[in-house]
């Protein structure tokens, strides 16, 4: 079944058709990717999805609910987290701090305050919420093997901690589906090598993971299915070995031989 599926997907910004009526589905509980040459669409096809921007026709399907031009706040709540091409970190909090933050916006307790709810039962609330926060915090920090550098603060990390670290955040807010865009950009193999086995035992727990990614050793090892677009448009869609022999896809990364 289709965790998640777009109906004819368009996204244009004046003349720039930058995703260009795509059909595109997520199977539950599978990796899958997302691929193409620089400016192919794939960031703007995540935001069109996570409510980060709106279609301008087409649209977007999770769970089977329309969930098209619904807010990114809501579509967090649905069950939707994501990663963002470059970092973005608070990088002067700790390691901790950032990922209660993506706690925080799960528990939608800013939410609690307001006169129609009695102050002490709110505080309770609050105290007892806190508390969850701060250990399911810990407990993702520890599925990462962060948990060790939660007092340190984030821009003293590895730089491929500080990506898993956006990963950790992201999960905090414990989504059905996540998308990674470009997860492993700027990663040397050791850390990329890591990032492959923490993107499994994350689908392990149940998670459906979409990635946008260049480096096609991790895409061709991980991804059970992957969706080629090129200037806008899906040109190809397979398994690893499929899309490997697509002569759409060799001539969108290639050029065509003279
Ligand atoms: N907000 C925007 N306003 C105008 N044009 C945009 C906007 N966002 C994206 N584009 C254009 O849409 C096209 C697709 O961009 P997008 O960022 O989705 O590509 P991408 O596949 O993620 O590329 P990359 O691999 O370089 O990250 C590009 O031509 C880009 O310049
Ligand atoms: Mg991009």
């Amino acid at each position: 079944m289709s965790l998640l599926y777009t109906k004819q997907l368009t996204r244009a910004y004046g003349g720039v058709i930058a995703v260009s009526d795509v059909d595109f589905s997520v199977e539950k509980n599978s990796i899958s990717g997302l691929i193409g040459p620089n400016g192919a669409g794939k960031t703007t096809l995540f935001n069109n999805v996570t409510g980060m921007d709106i279609p301008t026709s087409g649209s977007v399907h999770f769970n089977d609910k329309d969930i098209t031009g619904v807010p990114a706040f809501k579509i967090s709540r649905l069950g939707i987290a994501r990663t963002f091409q470059n970092i973005r970190l608070f990088k002067e909090m700790s390691v901790l701090e950032n990922v209660m933050i993506g706690r925080h916006f799960k528990s939608g307790r800013s939410m609690i305050s307001g006169r129609t709810v009695n102050a002490l039962t709110s505080y309770m609330k609050m105290k007892s919420e806190e508390k969850d926060v701060y250990d399911k915090a810990r407990e993702w920090l520890d599925f990462f093997g962060l948990d060790e550098a939660r007092n340190e603060a984030a821009k003293n990390l590895p730089y491929g901690n500080q990506r898993e670290l956006e990963i950790a955040r992201a999960m905090a807010t414990e989504p059905e589906l996540l998308f990674l865009d470009e997860p492993a950009a700027g990663m040397n193999p050791q850390e990329t090598d890591h990032l492959m086995s923490t993107i499994r035992r994350i689908r392990d727990l149940g998670v459906t993971v979409l990635l946008i990614e260049h480096d096609m050793k991790l895409v061709m090892n991980i991804c059970e299915h992957i969706t080629v677009l090129n200037y806008g448009k899906k040109i190809a869609e397979g398994n690893p070995s499929e899309i490997q022999k697509n002569p759409l896809v060799i001539e969108a990364y290639l050029g065509k031989e003279d």
